[in-house]
């Protein structure tokens, strides 16, 4: 096999796709049965060559792949796997570093090294905090509420890390109404149960009412963690967490946030004002695979007490080398023992934008979805729901209409705009409502691709309007 012409041949593939995702529609061409038919076929029973294996798999996935690497891909929060990040990690996986313990992996370990200090920099947060390389932000936040159920606990004299939950001291966990899905399923994941929890009431931007937030305390006691919030996924709006952190520091309670696109506002000197406060928290969980656009997957747990990071997630064997003061084994800060070298790509996304860069990409960004908003409400009949503050912005159609009719025209809307494909933005409810939601976080996202989008968002919308109208 002809390596060196093997990888040519698939970085062409890469490079003719990713010059070609401005002009493709941002959404793909399968669905999931006609993407499963492509790739359906009986198990091969000899094999073919390499060659013919990638024009195959390239084949079959490209028209069911999605353009998060686009500038009009507007679903979900999904960053757009900035070249730079996704040429690391082409090396990243040539270089096949199994990335568990700094002897097995010492080029892998180092660069962690090195990126969790920058990304503590960066973010801002207390430096004397260890980082974890998770896949993204669920595993990031279960990795941090691990530590604090450790630590909660240990301060009433029970070790869940030796002994588990069983007969435990009972954990309340504080968490406002409209934190983020995967908090819940990390709560599962932990034993604490996604149910077993204190909700507390938020304003219309869904952040926590403060004087909820304190009442709760006033009536509850023993071990206990809450959970905050920095970038709501509908409205993008952070808790207030000069307020909301002391009252549960006087508590005695362990604060994380969830931070997985919010917490890169502490970035921009212009959005920080947003973030005010977060870093008296005790552990954060942040994405590198939305605002940093690294490649999926790229997630960070940050706890201040390095200690009770480690005790929560440390994995020992005898075949391990133990690291010494100074060396760091990156599964020590993350459940899995073998996995890919993530902070080659963390490390090259933060070289190569440097902190103004990234700061100008959260800015950029965060501008566009203004622009967004402003051309969208000028339009009769289309409604911005949301205060846009970062780079979430939420749209109802038919706004002047009866709340089932505007419902119906935001769903036509949406289906009509997909179709369409110059811009991909996805459903969501919020406040019982449907909204089309839209998170402005790719790195070529500006206010003149905002105004392109909301363009067309706008001829959507009437042409729904006049079928409607007309019926
Ligand atoms: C606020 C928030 N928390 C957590 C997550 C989960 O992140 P991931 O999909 O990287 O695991 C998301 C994803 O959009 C999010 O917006």
């Amino acid at each position: 096999m002809d390596v060196g012409a093997l990888f040519l041949k698939a970085a062409a593939y890469a490079a003719e796709f990713r010059r070609s995702v401005d002009d493709r529609p941002q959404r793909p061409v399968y669905d999931y049965p006609q993407a499963l038919a492509a790739f359906s076929e009986e198990l091969p029973e000899n094999g073919v060559p390499v060659d013919d294996v990638l024009d195959s798999l390239v084949a079959r996935a490209e028209p069911g792949l999605h353009m998060p690497t686009g500038p009009r891909f507007f679903g979900w929060v999904m960053g757009g796997s900035h070249p730079a990040g996704v040429a690391a990690d082409f090396l990243t996986s040539a270089w096949g570093q199994n990335t568990g313990n700094h002897v097995v992996a010492p080029a892998a370990a180092a660069v962690e090294a090195v990126a969790a200090r920058w990304l503590l920099e960066l973010l801002d947060l207390p430096r004397e905090s260890s980082v974890g390389f998770a896949t993204g932000a669920t595993m990031a936040n279960f990795t941090c509420l691990a530590a604090a159920r450790g630590a909660v606990l240990r301060a009433v004299d029970w070790d869940a890390d030796t002994q588990g939950l069983f007969g435990a001291p009972q954990i309340t966990v504080v968490i406002g109404d409209d934190a983020h899905t995967t908090i819940f399923s990390a709560l599962q994941f932990l034993g604490l149960g996604h149910d077993r929890v204190l909700r507390v009431a938020t304003d219309a931007q869904g952040r926590m009412l403060p004087d909820a937030f304190a009442d709760i305390f006033g009536s509850i006691s023993g071990p206990s963690i809450a959970i905050l919030q920095a970038g709501q996924i509908n409205t993008g709006a952070c808790d207030d967490f000069t307020k909301l952190v002391p009252i549960a520091k006087s508590h005695g309670v362990w604060v994380h946030v969830d931070g997985a696109f919010g917490l890169w506002a502490q970035v921009s000197p212009e959005r920080r004002a947003l973030t005010r406060g977060i870093g008296l928290a005790d552990s954060w969980a942040a994405d590198g695979h939305k605002w940093l656009q690294t490649p999926y997957d790229c997630g960070y747990a940050i706890v201040r007490d390095e200690l009770a990071h480690r005790r929560a997630m440390t994995i020992a064997a005898s075949y391990l080398p133990l690291a010494a003061e100074g060396e760091r084994d990156p599964s020590h800060y993350v459940p899995e023992l073998s996995r890919r070298a993530r902070g080659f790509a963390t490390w090259s996304m933060i070289k190569h934008l440097g902190r103004d860069g990234i700061a100008a990409l959260v800015d950029r960004n965060c501008e566009a979805a203004q622009v967004m908003a402003e051309n969208l409400m000028r339009e009769p009949g289309i409604e911005v729901v949301n205060d846009v503050v970062l780079n979430q912005v939420i749209v109802r159609f038919g706004s002047d209409r009866a709340m089932d009719e505007a419902d119906s025209m935001t769903r036509r809307t949406i289906a009509r705009l997909q179709r369409d494909g110059t811009v991909f933005a996805a459903g969501a409810v919020w406040r019982q409502r449907l909204v089309m939601r839209m998170s402005l976080i790719n790195y070529q996202t500006d206010a003149r691709q905002a105004k392109i989008a909301a363009h067309a968002i706008i001829e959507a919308y009437r042409n729904v309007w006049q079928e409607n109208d007309l019926a």
